[in-house]
């Protein structure tokens, strides 16, 4: 079975992200199409980038970012769930983004945005970057607002119009995963 992660973009103590990235993997686990898998980059720790090599040589020389390769590795595609940052996505995600470079390679991803905007800046801008890593990024995406989507700007209470978006999302995710797998063979 296919395996896709939904990556929590921001490390943000009180962060929004953390309740965006459950709903979605709420919303996916009733799909039964993949193993959908969350993935905290909170958790990993990972410093500014501080290999010596850069990643594309595949030469890594830290625990942290062994774990992180050994993760990432283990994954078909991927749902970026990015906040906006400075019309940007974040820092934090940009960083983990840099840290490996094969792994991310002949895999497919979807995006979540959510900011004043519905994250549309933060989706571009990894859209740019998901070239450079080889991740065929599909065309459906997720916009949330933080003024219709969320109380306050922080109590996550989202449309019910966007679960068939994360849906239409997923699919495109799952058949790009999917057919993207010879190359990961070969
Ligand atoms: C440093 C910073 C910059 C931000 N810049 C933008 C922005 O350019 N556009 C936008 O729509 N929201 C912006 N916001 C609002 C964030 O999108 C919003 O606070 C969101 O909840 C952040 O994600 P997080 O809570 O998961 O960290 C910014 C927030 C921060 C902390």
């Amino acid at each position: 079975m296919l395996r896709i992660a939904i990556i929590i973009g921001s490390t943000r103590p009180g962060r929004n992200g953390e309740a965006v990235a459950k709903w979605v993997h709420e919303i996916a686990a009733k799909r039964g199409d993949a193993e959908y898998e969350l993935v905290d980059i909170a958790e990993y720790n990972l410093p500014l980038l501080d290999e010596p090599v850069p990643p594309s040589m595949g030469q890594y020389s830290k625990d942290h970012t062994k774990r992180w390769a050994e993760k990432i590795a283990s994954f078909d595609g991927y749902v970026f769930v990015t906040p906006e940052y400075n019309h940007a996505t974040s820092g934090a995600l940009k960083n983990a983004l840099d840290f490996i470079y094969a792994e991310w390679n002949n895999k497919a991803a979807g995006f979540v945005g959510y900011g004043s905007a519905g994250g549309s800046r933060a989706i571009e801008n990894l859209r740019l970057i998901m070239g450079e890593l080889q991740i065929a990024d599909v065309r459906a995406q997720v916009g949330l607002s933080l003024f219709t989507d969320f109380e306050n700007f922080s109590v996550f209470k989202p449309d019910e119009r966007h679960v068939s978006s994360v849906n239409g999302m997923l699919d495109q995710v799952v058949a790009w995963s999917g057919a993207l797998k010879p190359l990961r063979n070969a």
